[in-house]
Protein backbone atom coordinates (compact mmCIF):
# COMPACT_ATOMS: atom_id res chain seq x y z
CA UNK A 1 0.00 0.00 0.00
CA UNK A 2 1.26 3.33 -1.04
CA UNK A 3 1.65 5.55 2.47
CA UNK A 4 -0.68 8.63 2.17
CA UNK A 5 1.58 10.96 4.08
CA UNK A 6 4.72 12.66 3.11
CA UNK A 7 8.07 12.03 5.14
CA UNK A 8 8.54 14.92 7.73
CA UNK A 9 11.56 16.80 6.34
CA UNK A 10 14.80 16.25 6.64
CA UNK A 11 16.84 17.48 9.47
CA UNK A 12 20.34 18.22 10.09
CA UNK A 13 21.73 15.12 13.04
CA UNK A 14 21.58 17.35 16.51
CA UNK A 15 24.95 16.51 17.10
CA UNK A 16 27.01 16.42 13.68
CA UNK A 17 29.00 13.43 13.79
CA UNK A 18 33.02 13.60 14.09
CA UNK A 19 33.90 12.59 10.68
CA UNK A 20 33.95 9.08 9.22
CA UNK A 21 37.03 7.40 7.87
CA UNK A 22 38.08 5.04 4.92
CA UNK A 23 41.49 3.18 4.03
CA UNK A 24 43.29 6.12 3.30
CA UNK A 25 41.38 9.06 4.14
CA UNK A 26 39.44 10.90 6.95
CA UNK A 27 36.44 12.87 6.43
CA UNK A 28 35.52 15.94 8.28
CA UNK A 29 35.01 19.55 8.99
CA UNK A 30 37.31 21.94 8.39
CA UNK A 31 39.05 23.72 11.52
CA UNK A 32 40.23 27.43 11.63
CA UNK A 33 43.81 25.30 12.64
CA UNK A 34 43.63 23.92 8.57
CA UNK A 35 43.79 27.43 7.41
CA UNK A 36 47.44 27.15 6.44
CA UNK A 37 47.73 23.85 5.01
CA UNK A 38 44.46 24.04 3.24
CA UNK A 39 46.10 27.50 1.13
CA UNK A 40 49.10 25.18 0.72
CA UNK A 41 47.11 22.54 -1.11
CA UNK A 42 45.12 25.08 -3.39
CA UNK A 43 48.51 26.77 -4.20
CA UNK A 44 50.48 23.69 -5.96
CA UNK A 45 48.26 24.58 -8.96
CA UNK A 46 45.63 27.06 -8.16
CA UNK A 47 45.12 27.27 -12.25
CA UNK A 48 44.46 23.61 -12.31
CA UNK A 49 40.76 23.83 -10.44
CA UNK A 50 39.60 26.40 -13.71
CA UNK A 51 37.29 26.41 -15.13
CA UNK A 52 35.59 24.44 -12.94
CA UNK A 53 36.06 26.21 -9.52
CA UNK A 54 35.84 29.97 -9.82
CA UNK A 55 36.39 30.22 -6.23
CA UNK A 56 39.99 29.98 -6.48
CA UNK A 57 40.33 33.22 -8.08
CA UNK A 58 38.25 35.33 -5.71
CA UNK A 59 38.77 33.28 -2.16
CA UNK A 60 41.27 31.35 -0.45
CA UNK A 61 44.01 33.49 -1.73
CA UNK A 62 45.68 34.09 1.78
CA UNK A 63 45.41 32.19 4.93
CA UNK A 64 43.17 34.91 6.29
CA UNK A 65 40.68 34.12 3.21
CA UNK A 66 41.05 30.34 3.89
CA UNK A 67 40.36 31.33 7.94
CA UNK A 68 37.41 33.45 6.60
CA UNK A 69 35.95 30.38 4.31
CA UNK A 70 36.06 28.21 6.92
CA UNK A 71 34.14 30.32 9.74
CA UNK A 72 31.41 31.08 6.69
CA UNK A 73 31.13 27.20 6.68
CA UNK A 74 30.82 26.56 9.79
CA UNK A 75 28.17 29.55 10.38
CA UNK A 76 26.38 27.66 7.40
CA UNK A 77 26.85 24.14 8.88
CA UNK A 78 25.15 25.81 12.09
CA UNK A 79 22.47 27.93 10.95
CA UNK A 80 18.83 26.87 11.94
CA UNK A 81 16.87 29.20 10.69
CA UNK A 82 16.34 28.91 7.40
CA UNK A 83 17.41 25.18 8.36
CA UNK A 84 21.27 24.57 7.06
CA UNK A 85 21.60 23.11 3.55
CA UNK A 86 25.38 22.95 3.22
CA UNK A 87 27.93 20.89 4.75
CA UNK A 88 31.64 21.87 3.84
CA UNK A 89 33.73 18.42 4.54
CA UNK A 90 37.49 18.42 4.12
CA UNK A 91 39.40 15.49 3.03
CA UNK A 92 42.47 14.73 5.11
CA UNK A 93 45.09 11.98 5.24
CA UNK A 94 45.35 9.90 7.70
CA UNK A 95 48.68 9.58 7.88
CA UNK A 96 49.86 12.66 7.55
CA UNK A 97 46.65 14.63 8.69
CA UNK A 98 47.50 17.07 5.55
CA UNK A 99 44.28 18.15 3.43
CA UNK A 100 44.21 15.86 0.08
CA UNK A 101 41.06 18.15 -1.06
CA UNK A 102 37.67 18.91 -0.10
CA UNK A 103 33.90 17.74 -0.20
CA UNK A 104 30.54 17.88 1.16
CA UNK A 105 26.70 17.79 1.58
CA UNK A 106 25.46 20.78 -0.61
CA UNK A 107 22.03 22.26 -1.72
CA UNK A 108 20.28 19.84 0.73
CA UNK A 109 16.77 19.28 -0.17
CA UNK A 110 14.89 19.16 3.33
CA UNK A 111 11.50 17.81 1.90
CA UNK A 112 13.10 15.20 -0.63
CA UNK A 113 15.78 14.21 1.92
CA UNK A 114 18.21 14.29 -0.97
CA UNK A 115 21.94 16.08 -0.60
CA UNK A 116 24.15 17.26 -3.71
CA UNK A 117 27.97 16.36 -3.69
CA UNK A 118 31.01 17.92 -5.09
CA UNK A 119 34.72 17.92 -4.50
CA UNK A 120 38.06 18.83 -5.55
CA UNK A 121 41.39 16.93 -4.64
CA UNK A 122 45.07 18.65 -4.57
CA UNK A 123 46.75 18.54 -7.70
CA UNK A 124 49.58 16.63 -6.41
CA UNK A 125 47.18 14.08 -4.97
CA UNK A 126 45.14 13.60 -8.18
CA UNK A 127 44.87 10.05 -10.29
CA UNK A 128 45.47 7.98 -7.18
CA UNK A 129 41.66 6.85 -6.78
CA UNK A 130 41.53 9.58 -3.62
CA UNK A 131 38.15 11.36 -5.06
CA UNK A 132 36.53 8.08 -5.59
CA UNK A 133 37.49 6.59 -2.30
CA UNK A 134 36.40 10.09 -0.52
CA UNK A 135 33.15 10.63 -2.34
CA UNK A 136 32.48 6.43 -1.80
CA UNK A 137 32.96 6.81 2.09
CA UNK A 138 30.86 10.29 1.85
CA UNK A 139 28.00 8.63 0.41
CA UNK A 140 27.88 5.77 2.71
CA UNK A 141 28.34 8.08 5.67
CA UNK A 142 25.53 10.12 4.32
CA UNK A 143 22.95 7.33 3.86
CA UNK A 144 23.65 5.73 7.34
CA UNK A 145 21.03 6.60 9.74
CA UNK A 146 21.58 9.26 12.52
CA UNK A 147 21.42 7.07 15.38
CA UNK A 148 24.35 5.39 14.05
CA UNK A 149 26.22 8.64 13.29
CA UNK A 150 25.36 9.45 9.83
CA UNK A 151 23.28 11.94 7.85
CA UNK A 152 19.94 9.92 7.56
CA UNK A 153 19.63 10.73 3.95
CA UNK A 154 17.82 8.86 1.29
CA UNK A 155 19.42 10.17 -2.32
CA UNK A 156 22.60 11.84 -3.71
CA UNK A 157 23.12 13.14 -7.13
CA UNK A 158 26.20 13.92 -8.38
CA UNK A 159 26.22 17.49 -11.06
CA UNK A 160 29.34 17.43 -13.62
CA UNK A 161 29.99 19.70 -16.68
CA UNK A 162 29.61 17.80 -19.74
CA UNK A 163 33.00 19.17 -20.33
CA UNK A 164 34.66 18.07 -17.23
CA UNK A 165 36.35 14.54 -18.01
CA UNK A 166 37.77 14.10 -14.76
CA UNK A 167 34.92 14.95 -12.55
CA UNK A 168 32.39 13.30 -14.37
CA UNK A 169 35.05 9.41 -14.34
CA UNK A 170 34.34 10.04 -10.60
CA UNK A 171 30.65 8.41 -10.21
CA UNK A 172 31.36 6.99 -13.78
CA UNK A 173 33.79 4.75 -11.95
CA UNK A 174 31.40 4.34 -8.65
CA UNK A 175 28.75 2.51 -10.72
CA UNK A 176 26.31 5.69 -9.93
CA UNK A 177 23.66 5.53 -12.94
CA UNK A 178 23.93 8.33 -15.29
CA UNK A 179 20.61 9.58 -15.07
CA UNK A 180 20.23 13.16 -17.24
CA UNK A 181 22.30 14.94 -19.73
CA UNK A 182 20.92 18.58 -19.84
CA UNK A 183 21.99 20.10 -22.56
CA UNK A 184 23.28 23.36 -22.90
CA UNK A 185 22.54 24.03 -19.24
CA UNK A 186 25.54 26.14 -17.73
CA UNK A 187 28.36 28.20 -19.13
CA UNK A 188 31.87 27.00 -19.17
CA UNK A 189 34.13 29.47 -19.63
CA UNK A 190 36.78 28.06 -22.49
CA UNK A 191 33.85 25.69 -24.04
CA UNK A 192 30.82 28.21 -24.24
CA UNK A 193 26.81 26.63 -23.33
CA UNK A 194 28.36 23.20 -21.82
CA UNK A 195 26.04 20.81 -20.87
CA UNK A 196 25.19 19.00 -17.15
CA UNK A 197 25.77 15.25 -16.52
CA UNK A 198 23.79 14.01 -13.34
CA UNK A 199 24.26 11.00 -11.60
CA UNK A 200 22.27 9.45 -8.57
CA UNK A 201 21.81 6.90 -5.84
CA UNK A 202 19.47 6.09 -3.47
CA UNK A 203 20.18 5.08 -0.05
CA UNK A 204 18.79 1.08 -0.76
CA UNK A 205 20.34 0.55 -3.98
CA UNK A 206 23.85 1.69 -2.69
CA UNK A 207 25.27 -1.19 -0.96
CA UNK A 208 25.01 -3.54 -4.19
CA UNK A 209 26.05 -0.52 -5.84
CA UNK A 210 29.68 0.50 -3.76
CA UNK A 211 30.39 -3.23 -3.91
CA UNK A 212 30.48 -3.35 -7.93
C1 LIG B 1 37.85 15.85 -10.54
C2 LIG B 1 38.90 15.51 -9.47
C3 LIG B 1 38.31 15.78 -8.10
C4 LIG B 1 39.25 14.02 -9.60
O1 LIG B 1 40.07 13.68 -8.49
P1 LIG B 1 41.02 12.40 -8.50
O2 LIG B 1 41.42 12.13 -7.09
O3 LIG B 1 42.08 12.61 -9.50
O4 LIG B 1 40.05 11.27 -9.02
P2 LIG B 1 40.32 9.73 -8.84
O5 LIG B 1 41.80 9.48 -8.82
O6 LIG B 1 39.50 9.21 -7.71
O7 LIG B 1 39.78 9.19 -10.20
C5 LIG B 1 38.52 8.55 -10.34
C6 LIG B 1 38.44 8.09 -11.74
O8 LIG B 1 38.55 9.20 -12.61
C7 LIG B 1 39.62 9.02 -13.51
N1 LIG B 1 40.23 10.32 -13.73
C8 LIG B 1 40.72 11.15 -12.79
N2 LIG B 1 41.24 12.23 -13.39
C9 LIG B 1 41.05 12.07 -14.72
C10 LIG B 1 41.40 12.83 -15.87
N3 LIG B 1 42.04 14.01 -15.75
N4 LIG B 1 41.05 12.36 -17.07
C11 LIG B 1 40.40 11.18 -17.21
N5 LIG B 1 40.07 10.41 -16.15
C12 LIG B 1 40.40 10.84 -14.95
C13 LIG B 1 40.56 8.09 -12.84
O9 LIG B 1 41.36 7.44 -13.79
C14 LIG B 1 39.61 7.18 -12.12
O10 LIG B 1 39.10 6.20 -12.97
P3 LIG B 1 39.80 4.76 -12.97
O11 LIG B 1 39.79 4.31 -11.54
O12 LIG B 1 38.93 3.98 -13.84
O13 LIG B 1 41.19 4.98 -13.49
C15 LIG B 1 40.19 16.34 -9.66
O14 LIG B 1 40.66 16.17 -10.96
C16 LIG B 1 39.98 17.83 -9.39
O15 LIG B 1 40.07 18.28 -8.25
N6 LIG B 1 39.71 18.61 -10.45
C17 LIG B 1 39.50 20.06 -10.33
C18 LIG B 1 38.23 20.41 -9.59
C19 LIG B 1 36.98 19.80 -10.23
O16 LIG B 1 36.86 19.70 -11.44
N7 LIG B 1 36.05 19.37 -9.36
C20 LIG B 1 34.79 18.80 -9.80
C21 LIG B 1 33.79 19.85 -10.08
S1 LIG B 1 32.21 19.10 -10.49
Amino acid sequence: MIPVDAPAPWTAPTRLSPGCETARLRLRFWQVEDATDMLRAIDVDRASFLPWLLWVRSDNRTVEECVAAIERMRDKRERTEPPADDFVIGIFDRQSGLPVGGTGLHRINHAAHVAEIGYWVRPDRRRQGLCAEAVRGLISWAFRTQNAGGWGLRRIHIRCAGSNVSSQSVPRRMGLREEARLVADRWTEGVGWDDTLVWGVCAEEWPSRAEG
